[in-house]
């Protein structure tokens, strides 16, 4: 018996999980076909990782309009939902779980994914960052700031996606509300500029997160619902922080005390952030004592540290992402105290096999 904490299982809301060691979300841009749906080595992929306690997808686009990236997966149509299917009775014959996490990247896009015309926004401030086209790397533009209609209708593919999730089979879904896309485009001045009630004070910014959580709980059950914060991204994905970003995440984790959702999913600073003086650097350490459900926290763990901040009481699980590229038996080497493969960042967004399904499991190596 391993006596790691990473290792133990954990009841989350009413699922079982095998351990502590979750898979972080990765777009690894392997959905090559015209209808962006996942297959055959998605589902490899994925069923490779089933040990994880709990997978938690690539970003998938919840609508045509919230994608940013060329061959993401989405979750809006009949053939994405078909794909899936495969994908989650694949990690589910492993016993593993599987959440999706629904995304729209809002202005981190391109006119030339949406027939010309401008990616959809809080406001009309270009982030200056790049997205990545079919032609290649393009500089962003100054979006569409989303009319009230628009933002109706963004919350509506928000629902539309989780309800696919569940006909899909995915054990729950992941609200991606962090990173500089959309939702988080809501939360900070920098990004939003709205004088409506989706901008202005804190509780303006922070709305329409609880307005996708509200519309989200109508398809499926609260506590299978999660959603991923980084409160701290500075500097990043055209994200400037300023005195209110704090508040403002300290505003969202109290209020979503007041749901019974699956989860938190925290990450630290993506950079150091120890000279921000309005920024927090520990981000866990904040937030552990203020949200009362199960806690997850990711960035830059490894097992040593995973263990650690478990046992230090300040989160439930680590995702980790970069080692689960290229470790698909993450928890065994764990278990085994094995050493770990290091991943090719040259193949984290190329098409095919490379880099993506032919990372071996520790047992595969031995026999090598
Ligand atoms: C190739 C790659 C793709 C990623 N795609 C996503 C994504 O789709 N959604 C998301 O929330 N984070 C994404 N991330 C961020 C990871 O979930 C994670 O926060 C980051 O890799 C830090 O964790 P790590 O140090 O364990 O790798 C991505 C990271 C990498 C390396």
């Amino acid at each position: 018996m391993s006596k790691q904490a990473l290792l133990s299982p954990l009841v989350m809301g009413d699922l079982n999980l095998k351990n502590r060691v979750f898979m972080a979300p990765m777009t690894r841009s392997r959905a090559d076909n015209p209808e962006n749906a996942p297959y055959a080595i998605h589902v490899n992929y994925y069923q490779q990782r089933a040990s994880s306690g709990l997978i938690i997808t690539e970003g998938s686009q919840i609508s045509k309009k919230a994608v940013g990236y060329i061959n993401t997966p989405g979750i809006y149509s009949q053939a994405q939902v078909e794909g899936w299917k495969k994908v989650t009775e694949a990690v589910h014959a492993e016993g593993g779980h599987i959440f999706i996490q629904l995304w729209h990247v809002g202005r981190i896009s391109h006119p030339d994914f949406h027939n010309g015309e401008l990616p959809h926004a809080p406001s009309a401030v270009n982030p200056n960052s790049k997205s990545y086209t079919p032609e290649g790397f393009k500089e962003t533009v100054a979006p569409k700031e989303m009319t009230l209609e628009d933002i109706k209708q963004t919350i509506l593919d928000f629902k539309n996606g989780a309800k696919n999730a569940m006909e899909a089979g995915f054990d729950g879904v992941e609200i991606h509300s962090s990173n500089g896309y959309l939702l988080h485009q809501f939360f900070n001045n920098s990004s939003n500029q709205r004088t409506d009630q989706y901008g202005g004070s804190i509780e303006n910014k922070a709305r329409i997160l609880f307005e996708v959580i509200d519309a989200i709980k109508e398809v499926m059950p609260e506590n299978r619902i999660g959603l991923r914060l980084n409160p701290s991204l500075h500097g990043a994905f055209g994200m400037e922080a300023d005195e209110e970003t704090i508040p403002t995440f300290d505003y969202i984790v109290n209020k979503l005390n007041e749901y019974d959702l699956a989860y938190l999913h925290l990450s630290e600073p993506f950079t150091d952030v120890s000279e921000v003086e309005f920024l927090e650097p520990n981000i866990a350490k904040r937030y552990r004592p203020m949200y009362k459900g199960t806690l997850i926290i990711n960035s830059n763990f490894d097992q040593q540290s995973g263990n650690q901040v478990i046992e230090d009481g300040l989160a439930d699980a680590v995702a980790f992402g970069k080692p689960f590229i290229s470790n698909p038996d993450l928890p065994e080497r764990f278990a085994q105290n094995a050493s770990l493969a290091d991943w090719d960042q040259d193949t984290f967004y190329t098409p095919g096999e490379k880099g993506y399904t032919d990372y071996p499991s520790l047992e595969e190596v031995k026999v090598d």
